[in-house]
């Protein structure tokens, strides 16, 4: 594993696919003096994706890629990530499946955010998941990515407690506060 070593910051690609509120929440924290990363590109599958906004606010390279061809498009993002001196990719709310190929070329370098204690629920739909279970807590989960779904190693993870009337929408914007914490401090802890 690559490690910070307080000066040079590790240079991150973050791939979206909606609002991108966990890319503004790294772009804000990789702008502090001892945060190891920096944003150097952002990368989606969906031209109307919100949080492609932020590159235009931050000035971060921004590229779009449509996956109609998955092996065609994953070797054009390799050779961008390459030409960037890419060497972590963070993943967030990134709907499309990465290939073996891809996850190997960059193993051990691909980080997931997802909205589950892991590894319960892998896959979509998880708050209404955790609902329809009668669940106590549900919460986030930091995560390397293999080449199986929602399924490397675990980095972090946060329980929050369900709340009687909680129903989908209200679950995943509490969830989403504490996603913005955790992801941050799984990254301290990755590379210090
Ligand atoms: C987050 O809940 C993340 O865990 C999931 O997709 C959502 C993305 O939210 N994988 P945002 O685009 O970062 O606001």
């Amino acid at each position: 594993m690559i490690k910070y070593n307080g000066s040079k910051k590790i240079k991150t690609a973050v791939f979206i696919s909606g609002t991108g509120s966990n890319l503004k929440n790294l772009i804000k924290f990789s702008k502090q003096k001892n945060f190891p990363i920096s944003i150097n590109l952002i990368i989606s599958n969906k031209f109307k994706a919100k949080g492609l906004i932020y590159g235009k606010i931050f000035k971060i390279k921004k590229k779009v890629f449509n996956f109609d061809n998955k092996i065609f498009t994953e070797k054009k993002i390799l050779s961008l990530l390459v030409k960037n001196k890419i060497e972590l990719i963070c993943l967030a709310g990134f709907m499309k499946i990465l290939s073996k190929s891809f996850i190997q070329k960059f193993n051990g370098k691909i980080l997931n955010i997802h909205p589950s204690l892991l590894p319960k629920y892998k896959g979509l739909n998880t708050h209404a998941r955790a609902l329809k279970n009668h669940d106590k807590y549900s919460g986030c989960t930091v995560h390397l990515v293999n080449s199986k779904l929602d399924s490397g190693k675990i980095i972090l993870q946060k329980k929050i407690k369900i709340y009687k009337n909680d129903n989908p929408s209200s679950l995943s914007k509490r969830i989403l506060k504490h996603e913005h914490k955790l992801y941050p401090a799984a990254i301290k802890k990755l590379f210090y």
